[in-house]
């Protein structure tokens, strides 16, 4: 688990409010320097200090923070990454630390409990997903004054209707959707490409849908595999001599289990999900006899530069995590319930992810104009 955090001293000001940190949970993610600037720019007008702290929970861990100054927060609205740093093996009820030959959990949340108070943290601001949030209502617990904002590409935050990062990897993933067309159409083949988003399919989901993919499989409804050949098949005998596949990195067959590409101990969450792209490839290829190549798209849908929805959501997400500071109401997730800006507690969230539901209206709509979900 990581964090990014800042802190808010209070300088006289502000009500209430003394400090508060950033903790950005495991990764980057686009839109994550315009909420540092969008709450550091607030409180700073608000009268606060602004302190950061480095590599999320693992500057916690080691005491790593540094005051942010309008100097620290300007120019980087438009920029992916954080400035800050991330870090996604520094969770403080399990830290693993190297010992002799193996790797072992240290619980060193009162090690973080001090930190915050030699650095005389009034309140934190934690930026993340549902682990981060997990991680903050432990701290909680344990005393320390919490604001969240959710965060991260895969759109899976419970309580919230959406999420920063969300919009700009839908925007990467189907850019590549539609690239890959050309190849697909020119070459008659099938085409599968395997997307991010962990447990859930909304990455996959939405960005098949934006660039017309002619199956999606998410993993909240399992594949028959071979449903999704005789859609390939079922195209070329109507003349559309390609297909293109948007699959899910959590997308499994029925009856199957997920595909893992690695296991990394040091991490609280150590699934790597991988590796269902290239079997439905090979599968498809084998069952139908189309020519059929997978792509896995990766981390490219976690980088660059924000969209402006991003960009826009964020500052309403980091205005909202000041005001909330501000009004001294702790403990709390700024979220977006139908359509507006809204809070809920933070242990509300901790420890659920938000799947697609299979009735999702979009996905109806994306049944009602042929897309197969390789289920029927
Ligand atoms: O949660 C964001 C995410 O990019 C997921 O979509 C993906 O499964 C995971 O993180 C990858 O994590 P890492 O960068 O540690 O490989």
């Amino acid at each position: 688990m990581c964090v990014t955090p800042a802190v808010i001293k209070d300088t006289g000001y502000g009500e209430g409010i003394k400090t508060h940190r950033y903790l950005d949970r495991w990764e980057d993610c686009p839109g994550l320097n315009a909420v540092i600037r969008a709450v550091t720019k607030s409180a700073m007008n608000g009268g606060l200090e602004v302190v950061g702290i480095e590599d999320g929970y693992l500057g916690l861990i080691e005491n790593r923070f540094r005051p942010l100054s309008n100097t620290d927060v300007s120019d980087i609205l438009t920029r992916g990454g954080t400035i800050l740093g991330a870090c996604n093996k520094a969770d403080p009820a399990a830290y693993a630390v190297r010992q002799g030959d193996k790797w072992v959990q240290k619980d060193v949340r009162d090690q973080v409990i001090e930190h915050c108070r030699q650095g005389e943290l009034d309140a934190l601001v934690v930026i993340g997903g549902d682990g981060t949030m997990s991680g903050a209502a432990d701290l909680i617990a344990r005393g320390l004054k919490i604001v969240g904002v959710p965060k991260t590409i895969d759109n899976d935050l419970y309580g919230t209707e959406i999420t920063f990062g969300h919009n700009t990897a839908v925007s990467t993933a189907a850019e590549a959707l539609d690239r890959i067309h050309t190849t697909a159409s020119s070459h008659h083949r099938v085409m599968v490409v395997e997307l991010m988003g962990r447990y859930a399919g909304w990455i996959a989901l939405n960005a098949g849908i934006a660039s017309g993919a002619d199956v999606i499989l998410i993993p909240e409804i399992p594949f028959d595999i071979n449903v999704v050949a005789e859609k390939c098949t079922q195209r070329s005998r109507f003349g559309k001599r390609f297909t293109i596949i948007a699959v899910a990195e959590g997308a499994a067959p029925k009856g199957g289990e997920q595909f893992v590409d690695s296991i990394d101990e040091t991490s609280p969450d150590p699934i790597r999900l991988g590796g269902v792209g290239k079997f439905v490839a090979d599968k498809v290829g084998e069952i139908s006899g189309i020519e059929s190549r997978a792509i896995v798209l990766g981390h490219i849908q976690r980088g660059g530069t924000p969209t402006p929805s991003d960009r826009l959501l964020a500052t309403r997400f980091g205005y909202h995590a000041y005001e909330l500071l501000e009004a001294g109401r702790f403990n709390r997730l700024a979220v977006i319930q139908n359509g507006h800006t809204g809070s809920i507690e933070i242990s509300q969230v901790a420890g659920k992810i938000r799947t697609v539901p299979p009735d999702d209206r979009m996905i109806r709509a994306a049944k009602a104009i042929g897309t197969s979900f390789g289920d029927c």
